[in-house]
């Protein structure tokens, strides 16, 4: 039987991950993705569709006999890609819209915590300026400050003063920078956080290796904020109590409310959880693969991706998900300047030189050379048996790359090596 043909919708680091899992599938015959990469050019056929572009992404996939498609960004998600294909009768991993909220609307997510008892800061919604102010400005500092919706990891202030409270509350409720809208205003948490990604269908929940991202854009975790500089698995400071905890109190619990409420989760839940000195807590949920965590997480997976993204698509449970033990560790090359201005077009070479995976997150072709395209542009992703041959392995490729305009953190996974 001919292998099947897979369309994987989304173009940065994380779906080169989910395109190199599914190419190790031996189901799969060829692999589809929209937009793609420069990378991922390597492993699957790039379509020049963007990743919201759902009636095109529909027409392609019923033109193509697509067999299965896989979401990667929860933009897709938010324009109803998985509505829209699953009326067409296509065969589609992800959570449909209305599900998808438990990412694109923070208070949608805050009152479903509040409801089934998950643990999570207290928090209160405003959508008046006046009146969310004189809230925050009754209570201690620092002040966390959530715009409701979609905003590409800018919607959450962290306010030290009255000041910047009221600046990014003008921001947010005013001077609609964001459109209007709503203001979820919660407790300040302390402690180390971590992500929970889990493969999830209705109450049915399969969770990976848990993983952590690092933020800031400099070692040290100095600097600003970006879409995330490196992550890693095996986190000596989460106990399998918390794991546990996590898995039992967090996890499947929101999977049961989410089916209870009548919008069943299919796809992935993603918990952004923080340790605190009360215990496990979500600081938020995404309804996606986490990026860059999954660029460290999918390498360990040892089923067979493809069996799992069908089963979920056609609501069957899946047989077993079985991960390798292995630590893995990613660093990521990003232009410099970034997450500020950063300049394009920079040639990326000893490419081939690389021993671990190297995941492209914003790469393009240009007269037959690979050439810098993003403000993240490569994750360099070790393996090995304990997580500093991983780091040695990550930090060694991201040596090897040359590339005149690129920069990245030597210090990913400290608080692993600190302990
Ligand atoms: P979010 O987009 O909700 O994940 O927030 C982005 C970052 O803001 C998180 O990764 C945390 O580091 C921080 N943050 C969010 N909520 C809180 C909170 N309640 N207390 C402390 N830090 C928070
Ligand atoms: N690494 C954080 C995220 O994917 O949202």
């Amino acid at each position: 039987m001919e292998g099947k043909k897979v369309l994987v919708v989304g173009g940065g680091g994380r779906c080169h991950a989910i395109v190199d899992a599914l190419a190790r599938s031996p189901q799969v015959g060829r692999i589809y993705c929209a937009p793609g990469n420069a990378g991922i050019a390597a492993q699957a056929e790039c379509v020049a569709i963007g990743d919201t572009d759902v009636e095109s992404l529909k027409r392609f996939a019923l033109d193509n006999g697509i067999d299965l498609t896989v979401v990667g960004p929860e933009a897709a998600l938010a324009a109803g890609i998985v509505d829209v294909f699953r009326a067409a009768g296509l065969k589609i991993f992800g959570h449909t819209k209305d599900a998808a909220r438990i990412e694109t609307s923070k208070e949608f997510a805050k009152e479903l915590m509040q409801r089934h008892g998950i643990p999570t800061a207290s928090y209160r919604s405003f959508s008046d300026y006046g009146e969310a102010l004189a809230y925050v400005s009754g209570r201690p500092f620092p002040a966390v400050l959530k715009y409701d919706g979609l905003a590409a990891g800018k919607g959450v202030v962290i306010a030290e003063t009255r000041e910047e409270a009221d600046a990014a509350l003008r921001d947010m409720l005013l001077d609609g920078s964001f459109g209007g809208g709503r203001v979820v205003v919660e407790d300040y948490l302390e402690g180390p956080e971590f992500s929970f990604m889990c493969f999830v269908d209705g109450e049915r929940l399969y969770p990976m290796p848990l993983a952590q991202d690092h933020k800031r854009a400099f070692d040290g975790d100095k600097g600003p904020n970006t879409g995330g500089m490196g992550a890693y698995t095996r986190l000596p400071f989460i106990t399998e109590e918390d794991r546990s905890f996590a898995f039992e109190r967090i996890m499947v619990p929101t999977a049961k409310a989410m089916a209870e409420e009548g919008c069943p989760l299919s796809g992935v839940l993603y918990g952004g959880l923080m340790k605190t000195r009360d215990g496990v807590k979500v600081i938020e949920f995404n309804a996606r693969f986490g990026d860059p965590e999954t660029e460290v997480v999918l390498p360990l997976l040892e089923s067979d991706i493809c069996e799992i993204f069908s089963n979920i698509a056609e609501h069957r449970p899946v047989a077993e998900v079985r991960w390798s033990d292995d630590a893995t560790l990613g660093i990521v090359l990003a232009s410099k300047g970034y997450p500020g201005h950063y300049e394009k077009g920079f040639p990326i070479r000893g490419l081939e030189r690389v021993e671990g995976r190297l995941y492209h997150m914003g790469t393009a072709r240009r007269d037959g050379e690979t050439v810098t395209a993003g403000g993240r542009v490569m994750i360099a992703v070790g393996r090995g048996r304990t997580l500093a041959e991983a780091h040695e392995v990550a930090m060694r490729d991201a040596g090897r790359i040359e590339c005149d305009n690129l920069f990245h953190r030597s210090d990913i996974g400290h608080r692993a090596f600190e302990k």
